[in-house]
């Protein structure tokens, strides 16, 4: 049976593996997917030793992002932007890596939620490894403008520069005074994964804003629960972790499969 894993630490409760199950089960296919832990200062021998033994693919996660994309033969356009990859698939003797985090939020934001983001202000709150990974594709819609906010400025205003080429990007420290709200807010700082829920300065939503968090679940609820303070509408980041899920199975296995009721069941056995 092929075998595909989620390498990680921690990533005893990644829901990977479930929706990977809910998937194959979906396209009438099998496939062993589950957990890999990596030791933090051994993710290339851990991820190597995998497909030696004849795995054909993993996602990879925090902390190893930018490991996994250091450790391949092969990397697409989408993982080089990022520099950082939460994809692997051995092809012959070539170990391939991309990214497919960009993709399952851009699916989520347009599909699931049908916002259209061509000609809108869109925010990104944070510069750190998250937000780098989902910038490119975010330009690729066309927004008016991607304004990169981040408490360390300079980090902010290197990504800026580093994306320039791609669309019109600017750069802010954080907090900041918004002239006018965004249309769209995308929380990509580590804040809510580690329990301080980041505040929305006055001014940058109101009702026509979409806030959206990179987190899912409870660490998301308090960061969502104030933007809809300010009148916003939001979500968490659930849908982008099945869609950039749905992403990998397609690279992977030629078939995207569906996503909207894997998803809805998620929801159920959450609330
Ligand atoms: P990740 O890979 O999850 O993005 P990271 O590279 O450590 O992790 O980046 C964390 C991001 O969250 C950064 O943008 C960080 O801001 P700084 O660059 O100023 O450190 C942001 N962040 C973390 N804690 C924050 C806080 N309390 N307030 C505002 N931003 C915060």
């Amino acid at each position: 049976m092929d075998r595909y894993v989620v390498i990680g630490n921690p990533v005893a409760h990644s829901l990977s593996p479930a929706i990977h199950a809910r998937f194959a089960a979906l396209m009438q296919e099998s496939i062993e997917y589950s957990t890999l832990p990596a030791p933090l200062d051994a993710f290339a021998a851990t991820a190597r030793a995998f497909f030696a033994q004849g795995g054909c693919g993993a996602n990879v996660t925090l902390p190893f992002k930018v490991e996994a994309f250091a450790l391949a033969d092969h990397a697409s356009d989408a993982a080089r932007l990022a520099g950082a990859a939460n994809f692997l698939m051995r092809e012959g003797d070539r170990l391939v890596a991309d990214n497919t985090d960009g993709a399952g939020l851009v699916a989520d934001l347009t599909r699931n939620l049908g916002l259209a983001l061509e000609g809108k202000r869109i925010a990104m709150l944070g510069a750190g490894g998250a937000a780098r990974g989902v910038i490119a594709p975010l330009l690729q819609l066309a927004p008016r403008v991607l304004v990169v906010a981040n408490r360390t400025r300079e980090r902010a205003a290197a990504l800026a520069s580093h994306f320039a080429g791609l669309g019109p990007i600017e750069a802010s420290g954080f907090p900041f005074e918004a002239q006018e709200p965004f249309d769209v807010i995308v929380n990509a700082t580590s804040t809510s994964t580690h329990g301080q829920p980041l505040q929305l300065p006055e001014g940058i939503a109101d009702a026509s804003t979409f806030v959206y968090d990179m987190a899912y679940g409870p660490a998301a609820r308090a960061f969502l629960g104030h933007a809809k303070s300010h009148g916003a509408r939001a979500s968490d980041g659930l849908g982008m972790l099945v869609e950039q899920a749905a992403e990998s199975y397609r690279l992977w296995r030629g078939q995207r499969p569906p996503t909207r009721e894997v998803l809805a069941e998620l929801r159920a056995r959450a609330s």
